[in-house]
């Protein structure tokens, strides 16, 4: 899910904290037969490009059961394993709202699901993004820590103006993260899980570049909205971001970031650690976060 800089009001129905009820009882067996098909396509892809922590996840969350899953069954199984929770919310929230659910180990999720002929597009992330793409990952206890770490760092990012620069770290790593895995890339970040034409092109494509991970690097480069990433950063494992979130002091970093440029998503810089050299055939960018959004979803890229 996600956060935008919405209303300070919660919508009719919705409780002060921005949550809503799930409704399950009201999902269609159109509906529930729709996920299944998604679900069905997108683990046979995953099978062999998902992170095993992906992969473990979805098991012991046995989000395998067919149909839809039941939040409160779903957060059950998620709060023995690491305490965190999923709560329903009606779309966009505003950032305090969204990071304070973080910061309190609750993942906001939309509760519905495309149409079937939004199967490979959609404009807002629905269930299936929200549950198949980011919660097995909350299952890990180190990915669970690194999310409420992020939360917390967004409430202080508020006090210095900077959730632009923080949004990428979540970006590029809760939504469009790679991992390495003895020896090989894998896809960890819900944007590329959730995408059956992403969780190919980000592993197998030449076009982007795919570099390895660095916190200031990573906050200074831009994104695109609107198709495919044209860079990926590649973390070596959960537990150096999760440490690297933990022990920086994100305020001087900020104000360092403030006397330094702006990357564009298809540059590569001479510190970076290039894994793959993209030929960014893929296309001119066409549109970015530009700075100037604090939104923190993809809005599901064509495939
Ligand atoms: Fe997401």
């Amino acid at each position: 899910m996600e956060s935008a800089a919405a209303g300070l009001r919660p919508p009719e129905g919705a409780a002060a904290d921005w949550t809503v009820p799930q409704r399950w009882a009201h999902y269609s067996a159109a509906e529930h037969a729709l996920w299944d098909r998604l679900f069905a396509r997108q683990a046979r892809q995953l099978r062999s490009r998902a992170s095993r922590v992906w992969m473990r996840g979805l098991e012991a969350l046995r989000l395998s059961k067919p149909g839809i899953p039941d939040f409160d069954e779903l957060s059950e199984r998620l709060m023995a394993s690491t305490g965190w929770q999923v709560v329903a919310v009606p779309g966009l929230v505003p950032d305090a709202v969204f990071f304070d659910h973080l910061a309190n180990r609750r993942f906001v999720a939309g509760s519905f699901l495309r149409r079937p002929d939004q199967i490979d597009y959609l404009e807002e992330p629905d269930v299936f993004h929200d549950v198949f793409g980011h919660v097995p990952m909350l299952a890990d206890p180190v990915f669970a820590d690194y999310i409420q770490a992020y939360g917390q760092g967004g409430q202080r990012s508020l006090g210095f103006g900077a959730l632009a620069k923080l949004a990428r770290l979540y970006w590029y790593t809760v939504e469009f993260g790679l991992v390495e895995e003895e020896g090989n890339l894998k896809i960890y970040g819900s944007g590329i899980v959730s995408s059956h034409g992403e969780s190919r092109f980000a592993l197998d494509d030449p076009s982007p570049h795919r570099i390895g991970f660095d916190l200031m690097r990573v906050m200074r480069t831009r994104y695109r909205i609107d198709d495919y990433q044209q860079c990926y950063f590649v973390v070596p494992d959960f537990a150096t971001l999760l440490d690297t979130t933990l022990n920086t002091d994100f305020a001087p970093v900020y104000a360092a970031l403030e006397g330094m440029d702006e990357v564009d998503p298809t540059a590569l810089l001479p510190g970076d650690r290039v894994i793959h050299r993209g030929t960014q055939a893929r296309g001119a960018i066409s549109a970015s976060d530009a700075g100037s959004s604090s939104r923190q979803d993809p809005a599901g890229p064509p495939a």
